[in-house]
């Protein structure tokens, strides 16, 4: 078993949640994003990467949190320099590239050192990322999650206000089906899904423009029908999206016109108003508790009241 990482193993009790939903605000961030999905290697990490960089590039506070302890890959996508940087408190300082803070277990263990905690381990240095890093201001945090519907998932689900999911899937039948139970599981949680994202569903041609589709098209956007979700901009497949990736530079900065980064980009900006939407409608939610007259208001909608 590798030995835990300095800082980040926890050595005192997490703060237990004080708000009357159990669940407690990351100090200094307005907004949480999470990029999911059902199954692995659908391109959870190069979405949230390049949903980032967008964000940061329309003047936004943007923050990438690597939730994906055993398999992390924001460190080499962000291009950050895979080393731990802590303020005089111990926490951890997220770097900032491309004009975004991240933090993962690839800045914290050696690439080859795999992580091998056990359930409650996992989960309360995942708290400690939200809550025991130095994260400035944001106005927004993305947070890549590992594939499924696990203990990470419902940790977060369970300790951190979110504003909203992204469900990533990839064209196949098989996929789709585990991108289904990814926003069953946000649903019964009362979770805002923002919609489904198809990823790889198309190459097109670098030299005509000409889009080709990959796989039969349709099991997606099913999905979204029957459980009224939106289908949000889906992304092609690009070749120079993985070569990017791999060398810390964020197609929609190194490539933003590609076919792909257009597509990206628009994503981002859908991303961003389902976020926008999301914060008024939790500021309403806020006036409205306690206020006597939206109380009434509210009762007097009731049928038969
Ligand atoms: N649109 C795309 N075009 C080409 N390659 C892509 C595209 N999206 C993702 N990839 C590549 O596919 C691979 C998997 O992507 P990524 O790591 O983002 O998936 P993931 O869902 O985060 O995987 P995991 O479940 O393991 O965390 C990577 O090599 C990435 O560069
Ligand atoms: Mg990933």
């Amino acid at each position: 078993m590798n030995s835990p990482v300095p800082n980040l193993t926890p050595q005192k009790p997490v703060p237990q949640p004080d708000s009357p939903d159990g669940l407690q605000p990351v100090k200094g961030v307005k907004s949480i994003l999470l990029v999911a999905s059902g199954k692995g290697g659908v391109g959870k990490s190069t979405i949230a990467v390049n949903i980032a960089c967008a964000l940061a590039a329309k003047g936004k506070r943007t923050g990438l949190l690597d939730a994906d302890l055993y398999g992390p890959s924001i460190q080499r996508m962000m291009g950050t320099r895979g080393e731990l940087m802590q303020d005089e408190t111990g926490n951890a300082i997220p770097e900032q590239t491309h004009g975004v803070w991240s933090l993962s277990m690839g800045n914290l263990t050696p690439p080859e050192s795999p992580i091998t905690w056990k359930g409650s381990l996992v989960a309360q240095a995942l708290l400690q990322l939200f809550r025991e890093v130095s994260w400035p201001d944001l106005d927004v945090l993305v947070v890549d999650l590992p594939p499924g519907t696990g203990d990470i998932q419902l940790t977060i689900l369970e300790q951190i206000p979110i504003s909203g999911a992204v469900v990533v899937t990839t064209p196949q039948e098989l996929a789709v089906a585990d991108a289904e139970r990814a926003v069953n599981m946000f649903h019964d949680l009362g979770l805002p899904v923002f919609g489904l994202v198809e990823n790889m569903n198309a190459y097109i041609c670098p030299c005509c423009g000409e889009e080709q589709a990959l796989y039969p098209s349709g099991t997606a956007p099913r999905l979204a029908r029957k459980r009224h979700i939106s289908m949000l901009t889906g992304i092609p497949l690009d070749p120079s999206a993985q070569e990017f990736a791999d060398n810390g530079a964020p197609l929609v900065l190194s490539a933003p016109e590609s076919a792909a980064a257009k597509c990206l980009l628009k994503l981002t900006d859908e991303v961003n108003e389902a976020l926008e939407r999301e914060e008024s409608a939790q500021v309403l939610r806020e006036k409205d508790l306690g206020n006597p007259d939206a109380e009434e208001f509210w009762d007097n909608l009731l049928p038969g009241d």
